[in-house]
């Protein structure tokens, strides 16, 4: 590259990950071949539309690569219709309102603080400007309180009920929560990005067939570039003028709210590297993956738990752990700061009812997923939680956390990134 002062971030930033943990339960490690159609010469391309109906020529080449994408998606996930050229997920929840409700119209989702996402409805997003967003939180056990929710949808009568987090350990009841909506006419949203991975592979429930739409990153536990996808089932895409908001419309729906709705042009590379991971997740290593990420996790959870550390809801179903730390008398963003200093990412946090508030929480969010990509298994975790404990005991003392560092360096290292490999 000639570019030396990117270059040179870039190789600070490998070495970063690879030096040291990444457990941020939101992040993973891309495979070589994702990597590849990335920087791939179909950055270059314009293709406005999708397959068969564009505003540019020279599409005969993208559109096979975005009907491998849609294919592979709606197998994968077992949908009728899939739409891959959401340039994220903030985008693409985006998408999913403006196709479905009208500005004013009422969302309710979970809070921000007790672990929703900013998407769903917060107040300083879009989706909490444009709509009048009415929001849930969890019991005061961190699981969700499925009759609470009911009370509420019954009050408020939404149009759209908003599944999903960003920081729930736990499986989510998507039947009771079609119920809910079902009872008071509202639309089904289930935002799976967390979790999509667990769901291909049998480790989660699938809402397929039970939610209107789905959204994913696909980025996270799906292992794959930075993405979206929205997935539903109904009619493939009509040239009706008028498309009604109806269920079996919900595929045409979806695709004039992403094109011209929301966006432009698709990002090629990024739909082609998102087929690429699509076919990864596919394959039965894969579900072994999914299986050792929640294994992971629990034991994680149990190690840390035996070691004083407090687990929202006690503990974990899926690939992430929320830790309470009021008990040990050290704020989220004091054990973030510890934790980075050894080599451990992981981030602050709220807990549900956080005494602290948001800007300086009570906990620490973490997850399996990128080190189980790099091969760690349940005995590492018996090492990592040891590693947490004496880095948060000895947050004050720089010679102690050196150390650590190098410990935890020493292990990574073991653990090559998988596009290293
Ligand atoms: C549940 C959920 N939905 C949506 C998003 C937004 O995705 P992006 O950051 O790609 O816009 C995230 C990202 O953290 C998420 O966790």
């Amino acid at each position: 590259m000639n570019d030396k002062d990117i270059y040179e971030l870039i190789v600070a930033e490998h070495n970063r990950q690879s030096n040291t943990l990444q457990m941020i339960p939101s992040e993973n490690h891309a495979s070589a071949d994702v990597f590849a159609a990335l920087g791939s010469i179909l950055t270059d391309k314009y293709s406005e539309g999708y397959p068969g109906q564009r505003y540019y020529g020279g599409c005969e080449v993208v559109d096979k690569v975005e009907n491998l994408a849609r294919d592979r998606a709606k197998a994968l996930f077992g949908v009728d219709h899939a739409n891959v050229q959401s340039y994220s997920g903030s985008p693409a929840n985006a998408e999913i309102y403006m196709a479905l409700l009208d500005p004013g119209d009422t969302i309710m989702g979970l809070a921000l603080t007790f672990g929703g996402h900013l998407t769903h409805g917060h107040k300083v997003s879009a989706s909490g400007i444009f709509y009048n967003s009415v929001q849930y939180q969890t019991g005061k056990d961190g699981y969700l309180d499925y009759d609470a929710i009911e009370q509420m949808a019954k009050k408020e009568k939404p149009k759209m009920l908003v599944v999903g987090a960003t920081a729930y350990p736990r499986v989510f009841d998507w039947q009771r929560l079609r119920e809910i909506a079902d009872n008071v006419g509202a639309w089904m949203l289930a935002d799976v990005s967390h979790i999509a991975g667990l769901i291909v592979a049998g480790e989660h429930p699938s809402p397929a067939g039970i939610a209107d739409v789905i959204m994913t990153t696909t980025h996270k536990t799906l292992r794959g570039p930075r993405g979206a996808m929205i997935l539903c089932n109904g009619n493939p895409s009509t040239p009706l003028k008028k498309v009604e908001r109806t269920k079996k419309n919900l595929p045409t729906l979806i695709d004039r709210a992403v094109f011209p709705g929301m966006q432009g042009g698709p990002h090629n590379h990024q739909t082609a590297a998102i087929a690429v991971a699509l076919h990864e997740a596919a394959q039965p290593d894969f579900k072994a993956y999914a299986r050792q990420v929640v294994k992971n996790a629990k034991k994680l959870a149990a190690e840390l738990k035996s070691r004083g550390f407090n687990l929202v809801t006690g503990g974990t179903d899926n690939h992430l752990l929320l830790v309470d730390l009021n008990n040990i008398g050290v704020s989220g963003k004091e054990a973030e700061d510890a934790l980075s200093n050894v080599g451990i990412t992981v981030n602050k946090n709220t807990v549900p009812f956080d005494p602290r508030g948001p800007f300086d929480p009570s906990g620490i969010r973490l997850g399996t997923p990128a080190i189980t990509t790099r091969g760690l298994k349940e005995n590492h975790m018996v090492q990592v939680a040891e590693w947490m404990e004496q880095a948060v005991k000895n947050k004050a003392d720089s010679k102690k956390l050196d150390l650590l560092s190098k410990e935890v360096k020493k292990l990574a290292l073991q653990f090559p990134l998988p596009s290293d490999k």
